[in-house]
C-alpha cells in the first residue's frame, strides 16, 4: 500500500512529463493534496517572454483554487537534480498564502525524499494578517 506521500510524489512525478520547458530544458512536476485527499496536478510552463514563465507549484495551486479548493495538506515537488529542488521565492509567498505551514515533499528521478514544513522555507512570511 502506497502512503500519501508516495502518490504524491508519484504524481508530481506523471506532471513533470507534462512540462512545457524548452527555454530552460528544467522540467518541474507538483502535486497538491486537498483536506479531502484530491490531488491537483502541475508542471511549469515556460514562455518565449521567459518572465511570464509559471512554475509548476503555481500551476497545481491555481488549478485547484480556481476548482473551488481552499484547504491544502501536503505539496509535493518533483525535478532532476541531486540537491533536491525546493520551491523558488514567489512560489513559496503563495505556497504560505494558499497552504499555510504546510507538508512539503521534495523528490527527484531517483526516489530520494525530504520532507519539510513551509515555516521552515519561510519564515516569518508576510500575509493578509498583516493587512488586517
Ligand atoms: N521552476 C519550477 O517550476 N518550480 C521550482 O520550484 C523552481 C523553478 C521552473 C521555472 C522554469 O520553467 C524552470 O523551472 C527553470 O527555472
Amino acid at each position: 500500500m502506497k502512503n500519501d506521500s508516495e502518490k504524491l510524489v508519484e504524481a508530481a512525478l506523471a506532471a513533470r512529463e507534462k512540462a512545457f520547458a524548452p527555454f530552460s530544458g528544467f522540467k518541474v512536476g507538483a502535486a497538491l493534496q486537498t483536506e479531502s485527499g484530491k490531488i491537483f496536478t502541475g508542471c511549469n510552463i515556460e514562455n518565449a517572454s521567459y518572465g511570464l514563465t509559471l512554475c509548476a507549484e503555481r500551476v497545481a495551486i491555481f488549478k485547484a483554487v480556481s476548482e473551488g479548493e481552499r484547504d491544502f495538506t501536503n505539496l509535493a515537488v518533483v525535478a532532476d537534480t541531486d540537491s533536491l529542488t525546493p520551491p523558488c521565492g514567489a512560489c513559496r509567498q503563495i505556497i504560505w498564502e494558499f497552504c499555510g505551514d504546510a507538508e512539503i515533499i521534495l523528490s527527484n528521478l531517483d526516489g530520494k525524499v525530504e520532507v519539510m514544513k513551509m515555516k521552515e522555507l519561510l519564515p516569518r512570511a508576510f500575509d493578509a494578517k498583516f493587512l488586517e
